[in-house]
């Protein structure tokens, strides 16, 4: 896809569609008057007539003007200005977007020049309006045999926003390229998308980066380094485990790197403690986390960030098997630690904890780990925050405020000492469950034992990271757009 910024007045845009705001009661938007003016009022006649509300979403496509050089015209709500939010702008674009897709109208122009959205710098519109672009034109096709392509939307076009459109644009694109890519991994099912092919995955995403290298550590190589607890899970298997570093050198050698790390549970059928067989298909969505680190890598590169980068994902399958881990089984972790695997389900953070003490060998500015880790997130969250806790308030913080940003919000649970006994066990270092109560933060007061030596935040994206409703299923490439927001703004701090 094209993004362009143009100087052209809005009526001289061969566009297939111009895109004009409408507010509430029909009030048209400057560059919608202007626009106006040169169809010698059909806009005004439309908005007045009394139909819509132009609300938010409401729409109506006018075919042919004259006066413009535009095939098609679309009049969109946007609600009242007063309440002009950055939620309301990202779905009055994505609304406009999918109807250009659905209308098939390849090249689109949104006449948004004087569009303010509260609290939000002007190329924020335009930078929000390239993600949506490619978020709406991401297809899940791979396992499809009939996938007649739809419309395609293939060049957009904006009037100068802000200071610099055109790097809005393309930082906007990025993310949502590193989200699509979020959601295709997300989205394979769990036959196709092994920690193999993750780790094959990664190998394209350096080859495609002069930027970016990569290491894959198999199932020997992380033996040796006594990840015993990692290969625990991936023990009642026949796909096995691997350990994928990457690595985006944007600055000087000696600047620290942020390193993120994901659960890349490929498949998570519970192991020994089986999983009830009601929605278990939807655990091929256990390796989101992963796929969220490569998408933020492969988007930080494609935007060449002055910033060093490591992007770790944790890949195994877990399954029952005559070599499965049992329930009472103790393992030894990297660390020296032992762990009581009391149910073979809390498999996400046995992975974790391993790579987690592979971080600190890069010395790293702060290590953020992102992982679908427990049911209770969904439970108390539903399908809306990422749940953060962590060991450094400050990153917390930033953690939040980047949510907010972004539109890809985070909300904080306690990490309190008073919840660390939970994991006491009598026969090992820790057990790897706390009990029925206060299942995310047990899971992260467990990884807080192997993040000691760094500055460290745990995001639980069991939640954000799909939607399970029968027409939305499907992995949604969060939070990509929180982790991008983190790395631009520790960019823009230099
Ligand atoms: N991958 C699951 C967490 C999960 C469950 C995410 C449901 C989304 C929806 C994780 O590995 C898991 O099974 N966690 C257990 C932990 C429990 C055994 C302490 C859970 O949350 O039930
Ligand atoms: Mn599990
Ligand atoms: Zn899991």
């Amino acid at each position: 896809m094209q993004y362009l910024v143009t100087p052209e007045s809005t009526a001289e845009i061969a566009a297939d569609c111009l895109v004009a705001p409408v507010w509430k009661e029909g009030r048209l938007s400057e560059d919608a008057s202007a626009l106006d003016k040169a169809v010698s009022g059909a806009l005004s006649h439309i908005a007045a007539s009394g139909d819509y509300l132009w609300n938010v979403g409401d729409k109506h496509l006018l075919h042919g003007p004259s006066g413009c050089a535009a095939a098609r015209i679309l009049l969109a709500g946007a609600g009242d200005p007063n309440e002009f939010g950055a939620m309301e702008a990202a779905k009055f674009l994505s609304g406009s977007v999918q109807s250009a897709l659905a209308g098939n109208m390849p090249h689109v122009h949104f006449a948004l020049s004087d569009l303010a959205v509260d609290g939000r710098a002007p190329d924020w519109l335009a930078a929000r309006l390239a993600q949506e672009a490619e978020v709406a034109s991401y297809r899940y096709e791979t396992t499809k045999a009939n996938t007649k392509r739809e419309a395609v939307l293939d060049r957009l076009t904006v009037p100068a926003l802000g200071e610099n459109p055109g790097q809005a644009l393309r930082r906007g694109a990025a993310i949502g390229k590193g989200m699509n890519r979020a959601r295709q991994l997300g989205n394979l099912p769990g036959n196709i998308c092994t920690p193999e092919f993750l780790a094959e995955h990664a190998r394209e995403l350096a080859d495609d980066f002069a930027a970016v290298s990569v290491e894959v550590l198999d199932e020997a190589q992380m033996k040796k380094l006594q990840m015993d607890c990692l290969l625990s899970v991936a023990a009642g298997s026949v796909e096995e485990a691997r350990l994928i570093v990457l690595r985006y050198g944007g600055a000087a050698d000696d600047r620290k790197p942020v390193v993120l790390v994901g659960k890349g549970i490929t498949f998570d059928t519970g192991g020994i403690s089986l999983k009830p067989g009601l929605t278990m298909d939807e655990m091929k969505f256990d390796m989101c986390g992963a796929a969220s680190v490569l998408g933020t890598v492969a988007a930080a590169a494609e935007l060449q960030l002055p910033i060093n980068l490591i992007g770790m994902v944790a890949a195994a399958e877990n399954m029952p098997g005559g070599k499965a881990t049992k329930p009472g089984d103790i393992v030894t972790t990297m660390s020296g630690k032992t762990v009581e695997i009391l149910n073979t389900d809390a498999e996400g953070r046995l992975v974790l904890c391993d790579a987690l003490t592979y971080a600190e060998r890069f010395d790293p500015a702060c290590v953020i780990d992102i992982a679908t880790l427990t049911g209770a997130a969904v439970a108390t969250f539903g399908h809306h925050a990422n749940v953060v806790l962590g060991n450094d308030q400050e990153l917390i913080d930033s953690l939040l405020q980047c949510g907010r940003n972004s539109l890809d919000r985070a909300w904080q649970l306690p990490l309190w000492d008073d919840y660390q006994k939970q994991l006491d066990s009598n026969f090992a270092d820790m057990a790897n469950i706390g009990g029925k109560r206060a299942g995310t933060i047990t899971a992260a007061c467990f990884l807080s034992r192997y993040t000691e030596k760094f500055t460290w935040a745990h995001l639980d994206i069991a939640g954000s990271a799909w939607h399970s409703e029968a027409a939305s299923k499907g992995a949604t490439g969060r939070p990509v757009p929180l982790l991008m927001e983190y790395l631009l703004h520790l960019t823009d701090k230099d």
